[in-house]
């Protein structure tokens, strides 16, 4: 049994289209693996770096593990727990952070990224500090596989390193976690034909309502070929987005043919795209109305309970032995 484990930044209210076939979907896929433990964790001590009002974080947080609920997570499978309460991730975070050099840090992307953005004392030690929290949260839990985008490959290449290190020190105790980068489907374009994003604000999300979405599909950009015209699909931003929706290979086939034939325009190609994602959404935005704050907030705390169990095993091996 291979355990994987992922945790999500509970930083917007919703997530898009591209978001679940990116990070939704793959984790729906696990969960019917029977050979795949998942844990997944919100992770809402890392939030801090950019959010700091209580109920936002909160809000933030329920929206997430109930779109996630409602897209088929399976609460009996599945550990889903705050990272904030479960305090081994704090804990054992310090005990790496004194064994981690500032040179080490330093040379991540993620911090280098935000020197590009922000003035270098205007950066948080949250933010700098970062990828030691991200191995704790992974170390505690004895994970084989860590599903992440590119991006973050170098943050896991750094749990393993200071995995080791502390091995050395201290005598086995940390599981070496390996990356596991999802084969990238393509890069699903946005309204605007950028990548969809939520900070380019071009995105269709899985929560918005009909005549938003409508209005949304309308506004995607295309070429300005005429209905006689014939156009091409693998360049279209709207056959693009609808490509997420287009498992049969027949209805695949049938568009794409839309495309060369006369008669056929953009608007007609964009109503069919419409009634593809209200057909997506629809079944998970009723699922989502129907859980309860409530019910989510037991569901957090039961899990809460049982990943507290999981860690403390491991913390305390550690406390053994660097105490
Ligand atoms: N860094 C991840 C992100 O930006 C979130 C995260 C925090 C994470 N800790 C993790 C992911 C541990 C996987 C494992 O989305």
């Amino acid at each position: 049994m291979k355990k994987i484990f992922t945790g999500l930044k509970p930083t917007s209210d919703q997530i898009h289209i591209a978001n679940y076939f990116a990070a939704v979907k793959p984790i729906l896929d696990y969960q019917e693996d029977n050979t795949k433990d998942l844990t997944l964790f919100i992770a809402d001590l890392h939030s801090l770096n950019l959010v700091h009002e209580k109920n936002l974080i909160w809000d933030y947080t329920i929206k997430q593990a109930k779109i996630y609920l409602a897209c088929g997570l399976d609460p009996e499978k599945i550990l889903f727990f705050r990272q904030s309460h479960v305090a081994a991730h704090a804990q054992l975070q310090w005990i790496l952070t004194a064994l981690t050099h500032i040179g080490y840090m330093k040379r991540m992307h993620a911090y280098k990224d935000a020197v590009a953005k922000w003035n270098n004392d205007d950066i948080t030690v949250g933010t700098f500090c970062y990828p030691i929290l991200m191995a704790a949260d992974i170390l505690l839990y004895n994970i084989d596989l860590v599903p992440v985008g590119k991006d973050q490959k170098q943050h896991i290449e750094f749990a393993r390193d200071i995995a080791q290190k502390f091995n050395k020190i201290y005598g086995e105790t940390f599981k070496l976690p390996d990356a596991l980068i999802p084969s990238e489907i393509w890069s699903i374009p946005g309204l605007d034909g950028r990548k969809m994003s939520k900070s380019y604000n071009n995105y269709i999300g899985i929560l918005d309502e009909e005549k938003t979405i409508l209005k949304k599909v309308k506004t995607i950009v295309t070429d300005n070929l005429s209905i006689e015209e014939s156009k091409d699909p693998d360049t279209c931003n709207v056959y693009n987005i609808m490509k997420l929706f287009l498992d049969d290979k027949e209805e695949n086939e049938k568009i794409r043919a839309w495309y060369t034939e006369w008669g056929v325009s953009y608007k007609d190609i964009k109503m069919y795209l419409y009634d593809k994602v209200i057909e997506f959404v629809k079944p998970i935005q009723d699922k989502y109305n129907d859980i309860s704050d409530d019910e989510v907030r037991k569901m957090l705390e039961e899990w809460e309970k049982k990943a507290s169990k999981e860690a403390n095993k491991v913390m305390q091996e550690v406390m053994n032995k660097v105490f």
